[in-house]
Formats: structure tokens, C-alpha cells, sequence
């Protein structure tokens, strides 16, 4: 049962009173150093209180079915670090803090974190949608909602951005991240990041963020969970380790490390991601937390004996801090005892929690301040930010004869057909915070909302799964009465997310089998998707004249759908991720290495080597042409600057967004490359007629250089394109 207290003003002011401290207590002086403040409570820390500061346990219920089994194994003390707050009550949160900065010998407080990985309440979309919007800077915005609403909550911490780059869509943690692409990923990192953290973390209205999971975790064999990822130096550099650097350099506190075995060493055990790379080379000064039992995973993996061995090899390779599973507390004293660990490590780590928290104000603040939950949750501002993003991430997959809008003239009777026109749950998508169902603007009240004039009908024809087709007849009936069906399937929300990886990327039977139903009467099918990861389409896709990849849009989602589908909103959205052909192309991403023999060979013998919908498709309801694609020079020198342009022009009647993608290519390389990779892009709305001149200011060494398998950047002299859609023009470095 929650106790509350009521904690008045009067605490405020014996906290501030005594912030001054004793004499010399240098790390109560809010006007010191924080660096001085860091080592002088350092050193007046005995060793189990610096064991207690780096672990991390559960405050609350438990809200993460994959982690139910290992929840507090030791008994919760409020010496303790940090905690996951499970709950939503500030006021709890602040009771156990209380007893942190009232009842410990040196009064640390502690650090409250929690997944807010699209939202805390205002859910907007999963981050594959988001990248799929092309827009960091309304991800900042979302991320900056998503910030105030959990500090006001009472958390000081979120483990996010995920930002591991992902290219097999069976892995259910795609959901999570921005899709296939090194560049796209690290721009929406550091959008997070910015919105998150920003200015100051000092303040009652952002949080501290979490880059996780460190690194290559997206690498997961066969999209299988928690296991084995293959992963050559080269690769860590050019696809994996970009978001992370991006990230760090923008300013991220903290980062959490992977569950998975890099190449015979876990990420939680590798000191060479941890300590060669971010802290020696990045200079990252803040602290790594382990993914949720990852240290005692390291048995499991085969890399350690006991958990003593696992303390030791998670902590001297950089985790500072223990999630969950308690080994740190446990093991730690004991090794240093005995002589097997050097306290300096310790140290290092406690060095590291504390910095974090003295930046976050909390040894000044360690209280959430009142107020009511309307002044925090769901603003009317938050909710137009998030329905902005709702919108901007849907993408127009394909619009036959341009079916859609829907032209209220023609259109007068609509059938909603399918297992997610009343569906409010899933809507929210995996790691949805503390969104609730109730929040959520169903598709069917929304387009009751938007299509006033028009007559809606509706059937739910089957659920997601399962084998009951008896409501197939229904929804035949509904569907031979009206003008158009809009027939929306999809995923349940825990079939992406953690632990949640499927073999195949097709909807179920039983959907399919609905569409097959539907689209057999004739009338022209709307597919609307909601899901989180990309499926495969190919056998649904000629059967309908339209289809719309909704996403796991969040709360605003069904308006942002009805919006568009009615033309009020013009999509905008492209993908950030590819759609396979079939589940037996993946992986299959654009930025691939190049194959040794060109045009007709090594292809599948049964299907396309192309995907369904390649990475930045996506159609508008206007039309843009592209001009010539330009650059200032053809010959440039290391250290040079360029200048690439072309002109775009919207040629139809409606005013829409275009996203133009900068890629380059290098046919001949010491170290090959992918065929192209994106090096910039930009987002921009045009009016109908209207011509933008898109620009991209190129400085060589920046956008030229690569990397080899130490991150040692290396231009090399030589041919390299620039290309914008299929026009290519060649530049020289010499
Ligand atoms: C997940 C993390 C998450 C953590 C805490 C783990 O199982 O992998 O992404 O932050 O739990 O909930």
C-alpha cells in the first residue's frame, strides 16, 4: 500500500537550511564545484555506501512482464542509488526519498529513472514512426512533453533514447529505435537528447537521459532476443557506434548497456566499447547502467563463473551502475576485501553516479514539487505537439487512381472494418510509459468525428490472431454496402517491443484471410496498419487500391489518421525502415556493401532481390518534381567545402512536406563501402507551385571521411558521388 505524507513547505526549507552544511562538508555547498562536491562526499563514503550508490533496484509495481522473475533480490534500503519508479504519485517517490536524504548518514539522494520511451502519459508515436516523419525537431518537441511530464511525476531519469540500428524487422525491439539507418538514428539521437535534457538538467521540467542499449544490440541473431550478435569492428563503427557518439557528443548523462555477446564479449563485459571508446575516446563523463540483470546474465553467457566473476568483469569493463539484480551489493565489498578489486574502480563509478546527480540538482531538489495532475499530464499543447507527430509519421504506402483523400462527393458511405477500428490499446504501441487506453482517440470516434456528413458503418470481422471467422459475414455484408472500406489490421502492442520477436513478418491467417474477404466484393479497400515493425505485404498489397502505415500512432493517433485519409492533413511521411518483399529477404536494408557480381547473378531464384517499399518511400497526395542536381565544384581538397542544391516544385494542387535524402556513394574504397549512405537531409512544406532550392552545405572532411575498424577517420582521395533519388553527380577529392 502507497503511505503518503504530506511533505510541506517547511521540508523545503530545512533542506535548503541545511544545504549549507558543517563546516567543510564542501559537497552540501550548492556554490562549490561540482567536481570538488563530487570528491569531497567521495571521500566520506565508506566502501558499502559506494556499493549501495552504484545499484539500482525497484520502487512500485512492476510494470515490465519480461522482468518480473528478478525483481529486488536483496531488500530494498534507501541508501540505495537509484530506483525505477513504477508509479505515477510523486508523493510516494518523495516519501522514499525523505528517508534518502533524512535518514542515510550523508543524505545522497536518490536517482529515480523510468522507461519513457514515446511518451510518459501524452504516448505519441513508437520511435520507427518517428523516424519515419523525418522531422528530429518535432521529436525534440514530443521529447521535451514526454520530459516535463515525467520530472513532474517525480522522475529525474529515462532510459531513452533507444537508439540501436536495427535491419531485421522480426526483432521485436525495432519498434523502439529509428529504423535501418546510421545517420538517421544519430539525428533523432540527439533531437532526443536536446528534448530530454535541455538547457539545464537542473530544472523541474527535464530529466536526464539514457542512450541504450550499448551497443550493437540491434544486431541480434535472426532477430531472436537477448542473444548472440555477430558484429566485426568495422561494422560497430560505421553502422552501430554513430548514434552513441552522436548522442554522447550532444550532451546524453548516461547510457545502459546491451544484453548482447559482441562477438564472444557481452556488451555488459566489454571494456572496449566502454572504457577504450567512450570514455578514453569520447570522453564521456557521466555513468553506464546495466540493462536489467545483465551483469548476472554474464553467466549465462558463459562469461563469467559466479556472480563475484560477473561484478568484476561488468564493472573494470565501465557498468557502473547495477540494474536489479542486486550482484553489486553482494559481491563488491567482499572482492575489494579480499583484494581481487581495486577500490579505485569503485570509485570511479560512485564518481561518476554522483556527477550525474549533482548536475540534476537533486542534492538541492531532491523533491518533486506539487501539482495537480492536469497541470502535468495530456496538455492541451502536449496533445497538439503529439498529434503533430502522428501525423507526420504516417506514410502513404500506395494510392491507386488517388483513391485518397476521400472526396465527400463521391464517398457518402464508408464501412470501418477490422480488429483496430475500436481498438484503444494497442494504439499505444510497446513501452508505452504511463499512457492509458482511455486517452486514446479510437480510429472509429474519430472518424465518426471527421466524416460528419457520411454515413459509417462498422464490423470488427475477426481479432488479431486466433481462428474465429465468424465474423467474416458481417463484415462482407458492411463491406458490399458502402462506397469505400477502410479496413484496419494490425499487431497487438506486445508483439513488438522486448522479448517479443516473430519468425515471420506476416500478419496473422485470419486477418489476411478477412482482407481476402473484404477485397472479394469489389468495393475499393483502404488498408490502414497499425503495427510495430515492417510486415510483409506482398500478397495484400494488389488487393486493395490504398494503403496507409498508420503505426503505433499513440493517443492522437485515430485523428492524425482521420485527418489524412479526409485530406485535411497531406501524408508526409517516409520510411525510415525497409519492407521486405518476403520474411526470407531480411536482413535486406539500401545501405548494403556491393556484391562481386553485378546485374543478373546471386539473386534469389524464387522472389526479387528489391524489397516491397524501400527505405524513404512515400507517397503525397501533391506531386514534386525534382530539377538538376547541382554542385559548386567538381574537384574539392581534404578540409574543403561544397555546396549540392536542387530545386524542387510542387506540381500539384495541394500544399504538402518533402523530404529530400543526400546520399553518397564511393565505388572504390581501401575499405569498400555500402552502395549509398545518407549523409544529410531536409524537411520542408511547399505551397502548390511553389520551388524550394534544397541545399547541402558539404564540408569534406565531415561528410567524406570514414572510419576504419579502430574509428580512425581516413579520407581517401578519389571519385565519390553525390545522389538525390537517381541522379548522381560525380565530385573528385584530391
Ligand atoms: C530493457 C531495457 C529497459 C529495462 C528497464 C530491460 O529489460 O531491455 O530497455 O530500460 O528493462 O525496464
Amino acid at each position: 500500500m502507497k503511505r503518503h505524507f504530506i511533505w510541506a513547505a517547511a521540508l523545503t526549507v530545512a533542506i535548503s537550511m541545511g544545504s549549507c552544511g558543517k563546516k567543510g562538508e564542501i559537497y552540501k555547498d550548492p556554490n562549490a564545484n561540482i567536481e570538488e562536491r563530487v570528491e569531497d562526499l567521495l571521500s566520506r563514503m565508506t566502501l558499502e555506501e559506494k556499493v549501495y550508490q552504484i545499484s539500482q533496484q525497484v520502487l512500485g509495481f512492476n510494470d515490465n512482464m519480461n522482468n518480473i522473475e528478478s525483481l529486488n533480490p536483496i531488500p530494498l534500503d534507501s541508501k540505495i542509488g537509484s530506483v525505477i519508479y513504477m508509479g505515477t504519485d510523486y508523493k510516494y517517490r518523495n516519501e522514499f526519498q525523505k528517508k534518502a536524504v533524512e535518514e542515510t548518514r550523508l543524505g545522497i539522494p536518490v536517482i529515480f529513472g523510468y522507461d519513457v520511451i514515446h511518451g510518459y502519459r501524452s504516448v505519441y508515436p513508437i520511435p520507427l514512426a518517428m523516424g519515419c516523419s523525418w522531422n528530429p525537431g518535432l521529436l525534440q518537441e514530443c521529447t521535451k512533453v514526454a520530459a516535463q511530464e515525467a520530472r513532474m511525476s517525480g522522475i529525474d531519469w529515462v532510459f531513452s533514447p533507444m537508439i540501436d540500428v536495427a535491419r531485421d524487422p522480426r526483432w521485436g525491439r525495432i519498434a523502439e529505435g529509428f529504423g535501418e539507418d546510421p545517420y538517421t538514428a544519430s539525428q533523432f539521437a540527439v533531437a532526443a537528447v536536446k528534448g530530454l535534457q535541455g538547457d539545464s538538467l537542473n530544472s523541474t521540467k527535464t530529466v536526464a537521459s539514457c542512450l541504450k542499449h550499448f551497443v550493437g544490440y540491434g544486431a541480434s541473431e535472426a532477430g531472436r532476443d537477448y542473444v548472440y550478435s555477430e558484429i566485426s569492428d568495422q561494422t560497430l563503427w560505421d553502422t552501430y557506434l554513430p548514434p552513441y557518439q552522436a548522442a554522447v557528443k550532444a550532451g546524453a548523462q548516461t547510457l545502459m548497456s546491451a544484453f548482447n555477446d559482441i562477438s564472444g564479449t557481452p556488451a555488459s563485459a566489454n571494456h572496449y566499447t566502454m572504457t577504450t571508446v567512450l570514455r578514453d575516446q569520447w570522453k564521456f563523463d557521466g555513468f553506464v547502467v546495466s540493462d536489467w540483470g545483465a551483469v548476472t546474465q554474464l553467466i549465462n553467457q558463459g562469461a563469467a563463473a559466479d556472480n563475484a566473476e560477473a561484478a568484476i568483469r561488468a564493472l573494470t569493463a565501465g557498468v557502473d551502475m547495477d540494474m536489479t539484480d542486486g550482484v553489486y551489493i553482494r559481491e563488491l565489498e567482499k572482492l575489494v576485501n579480499d583484494g581481487k578489486l581495486d577500490i579505485k574502480v569503485i570509485d570511479e563509478a560512485v564518481r561518476r553516479v554522483l556527477r550525474v546527480k549533482f548536475r540534476l540538482g537533486l542534492f538541492e531538489n531532491p523533491y518533486t514539487p506539487d501539482s495537480k495532475d492536469e497541470e502535468r499530464w495530456l496538455l492541451p499543447a502536449s496533445k497538439e505537439i503529439i498529434q503533430k507527430a502522428a501525423e507526420e509519421s504516417v506514410v502513404l504506402l500506395k494510392n491507386e487512381n488517388e483513391l485518397l483523400p476521400l472526396s465527400t462527393d463521391k464517398v457518402k458511405r464508408i464501412a470501418l472494418i477490422g480488429p483496430m477500428v475500436q481498438n484503444a490499446q494497442d494504439m499505444l504501441g510497446s513501452w508505452n510509459g504511463h499512457g492509458l487506453a482511455s486517452d486514446v482517440t479510437t480510429i472509429y470516434d474519430a472518424m465518426k468525428e471527421e466524416f460528419k456528413d457520411a454515413t459509417l458503418t462498422y464490423a470488427q470481422g475477426c481479432e488479431q490472431d486466433g481462428e474465429d471467422r465468424s465474423g467474416f459475414g458481417l463484415a462482407v455484408r458492411t463491406a458490399s454496402q458502402a462506397d469505400v472500406v477502410i479496413l484496419c489490421l494490425g499487431e497487438k502492442n506486445g508483439w513488438s517491443g522486448e522479448n517479443a520477436s516473430r519468425s515471420t513478418i506476416l500478419l496473422p491467417a485470419v486477418q489476411r484471410d478477412l482482407l481476402d474477404a473484404v477485397a472479394r466484393t469489389g468495393k475499393p479497400v483502404v488498408l490502414v496498419l497499425n503495427n510495430g515493425r515492417p510486415l510483409e505485404l506482398v500478397d495484400m498489397e494488389p488487393q486493395v487500391k490504398a494503403i496507409v502505415e498508420l503505426w503505433q500512432p499513440g493517443v492522437t493517433g485515430g485523428k492524425a489518421l482521420a485527418r489524412i485519409l479526409s485530406g485535411a492533413v497531406n501524408p508526409s511521411g517516409k520510411l525510415c525502415v525497409t519492407f521486405p518483399y518476403t520474411s526470407g529477404q531480411i536482413p535486406i536494408y539500401y545501405n548494403r556493401r556491393n556484391p562481386a557480381r553485378e546485374a543478373t547473378q546471386g539473386f534469389y531464384q524464387d522472389v526479387t532481390v528489391e524489397p516491397l517499399y524501400p527505405f524513404g518511400y512515400g507517397l503525397s497526395y501533391t506531386t514534386f518534381q525534382y530539377g538538376k542536381l547541382k554542385i559548386s565544384a567538381d574537384k574539392v581538397a581534404a578540409g574543403g567545402k561544397l555546396k549540392a542544391e536542387i530545386a524542387v516544385t510542387n506540381t500539384g494542387t495541394r500544399i504538402g512536406k518533402e523530404t529530400v535524402h543526400w546520399f553518397i556513394s564511393d565505388p572504390a574504397c581501401m575499405i569498400t563501402r555500402p552502395m549509398k549512405e545518407l549523409k544529410y537531409f531536409e524537411k520542408a512544406e511547399l505551397k502548390p507551385g511553389e520551388t524550394k532550392v534544397f541545399t547541402w552545405d558539404i564540408d569534406v572532411n565531415r561528410d567524406f571521411s570514414y572510419v576504419d575498424s579502430d574509428g580512425t577517420p581516413f579520407l581517401e582521395p578519389g571519385d565519390i558521388y553525390i545522389q538525390v533519388q537517381d541522379q548522381k553527380v560525380k565530385v573528385t577529392v584530391e
